[in-house]
């Protein structure tokens, strides 16, 4: 019985010293160098040790992540490109891979990489063909929108190319004139309103002089005078419209000028239950683009041709004498309401009107100026 205890005893430990010995050859196995290639260089490392850890030991000039360009090709950033990569047996190293079962690492070089490409659509502006002159322009041979794409690199600004996807083609732009034998008309016009004071007081001289005017409203000012403008439309006045605000129409694109002008429209709309049809782009700012895009959206223009300069406020005698003489008919006299202190305008217009009914004129708005006129 004791025998057989002590044989039990010395196999346990015989097994427990062979489970030992085993594993230190396993150990000493594993922390054996062995030979590896890495990114093309022969080393050696340990079985245990990561690919990784290898290929970092090794050859770390090898791991180095690629630049960063510009469309042109300059470098950006140095190191913002791709990331270097390891390979074993062909696919990407993973943390869990060891020498162990693989001699071969292989290296890649981070690539460089090219900045994002921004593409800015640009609406041109091009010219138009002018046939006579006037302040009544007629798109008679409607244009074509032009539109150029211009890629640039998104951090770098460096252009890459342009391309003229859509080739503007100029608007021929002809001008109505009076009708043969018609009364002599002049349109009183009044661009910048409503102000809160001048344009009542506009009105009121008109009123009392049963004179119908033109006023080129800036929506801006309507939706805070929107009483001025519906007691305008009430009494037999046009309104219509300079823009919402007051860009030049030559500065900016098609979408702009379509958003500007339904803004305005929409107080006066709102003001006085009226939707304007006719502009007169501030500054008169007109170019193919403006004349296209307008006569597509069956707008209008009224520009002018009798300008007092009254908003450098030169007197008010200035301003009748400027206005009765350089008036002809089919005269569209250009005068502010708005955007200053317009009370040399007021002051003017009594005179103004008294002295060209006196010549024989007619007073009209320009809507009505349109229709006693054409294209010759
Ligand atoms: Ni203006």
């Amino acid at each position: 019985m004791r025998f057989e205890l002590t044989l039990q005893r010395a196999q346990v430990v015989a097994a427990v010293l062979a489970a030992a010995s085993l594993t230190l050859l396993v150990a000493l196995y594993a922390i054996s160098p062995v030979a590896v290639t890495v990114g093309g260089r022969q080393a050696r490392a340990n079985r245990i040790e990561s690919v990784e850890s290898v290929a970092r030991r090794v050859a770390p000039d090898l791991l180095t992540s690629g630049d960063l360009l510009d469309v042109e090709g300059k470098v950006l950033e140095h190191g913002k490109g791709a990331a270097p990569r390891i390979l074993v047996s062909g696919r990407d190293a993973k943390s869990t891979d060891l020498v162990w079962w693989n001699r071969k690492v292989t290296i890649l070089k981070g690539a460089n990489t090219t900045e994002d490409v921004s593409t800015t659509v640009v609406w041109d502006h091009f010219g138009y063909q002018k046939v006579g002159d006037g302040a009544l322009p007629v798109v008679t041979k409607q244009g074509r929108l032009g539109v150029t794409e211009i890629r640039v690199g998104s951090r770098s600004g460096a252009e890459l190319e342009r391309v003229n996807t859509s080739q503007a083609i100029e608007p021929t732009v002809q001008f109505a004139l009076p009708k043969a034998g018609a009364t002599p008309m002049v349109a009183l016009t009044f661009d910048d309103g409503p102000s809160e004071v001048e344009t009542a007081q506009i009105l009121d001289v008109l009123a009392a002089q049963d004179v119908k005017a033109t006023f080129f409203v800036i929506g801006e000012n309507v939706e805070r005078y929107p009483k001025i403008v519906s007691r305008a439309v009430s009494e037999g006045h046009q309104v219509a419209m300079h823009a919402y605000g007051h860009p030049n129409f030559k500065d900016i694109s098609p979408d702009e000028i379509t958003a500007e002008l339904n803004r305005c429209a929409d107080a006066v709309q709102d003001a006085a239950g009226v939707r304007p049809t006719w502009v007169r782009p501030p500054y008169g700012g007109v170019d193919g683009l403006v004349y296209t895009h307008l006569n597509n959206l069956d707008y209008r223009i009224g520009l002018w041709n009798v300008d007092p300069a009254d908003y450098s406020r030169p007197g008010m005698q200035k301003i009748i004498n400027r206005v009765v003489y350089g008036a002809f008919p089919g005269g569209i006299v250009l005068m502010h309401d708005g955007g200053g202190d317009r009370s040399e305008t007021v002051a003017a217009l009594p005179g103004i009107i008294g002295e060209l009914r006196d010549a024989g004129y007619q007073f009209v708005t320009v809507e009505e100026l349109a229709k006693a006129s054409e294209v010759r």
